[in-house]
């Protein structure tokens, strides 16, 4: 049966365990979120990001998105977030992590396992995503799990306040 944004499964990796995102995390997202370094390479948040925004992510996006709050084992506190924003047949892959746990194979581990949530078991003929020119970490993230680039954009980046150069990309099974 596909599953619904209602009955969203956990999901588990070697060192990881994703669940719903809950009130309880509010303030481990304001702190991630809230730092520049992550806020800069996002396009739709804020800066600064209060608990306000927090709570708009958690009533607003979390229950009409495939969002997945990111945790290590069996450890419950949330340090970053994945998700699948649907579109018309597809859905945009998207994920932010804690600076603190950048570069250990995280973010390619949570939505390796997302991206095969989305193929797998809610059947999407593709995926698309995209990251910031000045964000290759995360173009490499995105090339480890077969996304291919399929142009340059202009995005914009509500933090920075202007338009971006983005690089736009695609995942076909
Ligand atoms: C992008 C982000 C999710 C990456 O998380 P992460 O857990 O560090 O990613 P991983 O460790 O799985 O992979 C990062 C890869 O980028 C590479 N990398 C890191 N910095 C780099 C740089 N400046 N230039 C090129 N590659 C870089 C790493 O070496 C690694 O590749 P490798 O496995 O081939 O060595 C994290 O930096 C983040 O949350 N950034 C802020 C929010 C964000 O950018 N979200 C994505 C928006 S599109």
């Amino acid at each position: 049966m596909i599953p619904t944004l209602d009955t969203r499964p956990d999901l588990a990796t070697p060192r990881l365990s994703l669940r719903r995102p809950a009130e309880r995390d509010i303030e481990a997202i304001v702190s991630i979120v809230g730092h520049w370094e992550v806020a800069c390479r996002l396009a739709r948040v804020p800066h600064p990001y209060g608990p306000e925004d927090a709570r708009f992510f958690l009533e607003r996006i979390v229950p009409a998105e495939w969002v997945w709050a990111i945790t290590l084992g069996d450890e419950d506190r949330l340090i970053g977030a994945v998700g699948l924003t649907p579109e018309q047949e597809t859905a945009e892959l998207g994920y932010w992590l804690a600076p603190a746990h950048w570069s250990r194979g995280i973010a390619t581990e949570a939505t390796r396992a997302v991206v095969d949530f989305g193929l797998e078991r809610l059947g999407l003929p593709g995926l698309t995503s995209g990251y910031f020119e000045e964000n290759p970490a995360s173009g490499r993230v995105l090339a480890k799990l077969g996304f291919v680039a399929t142009g340059r954009v202009m995005r914009p980046c509500m933090a920075v306040g202007r338009d971006v150069p983005s690089v736009r990309m695609v995942l076909k099974p």
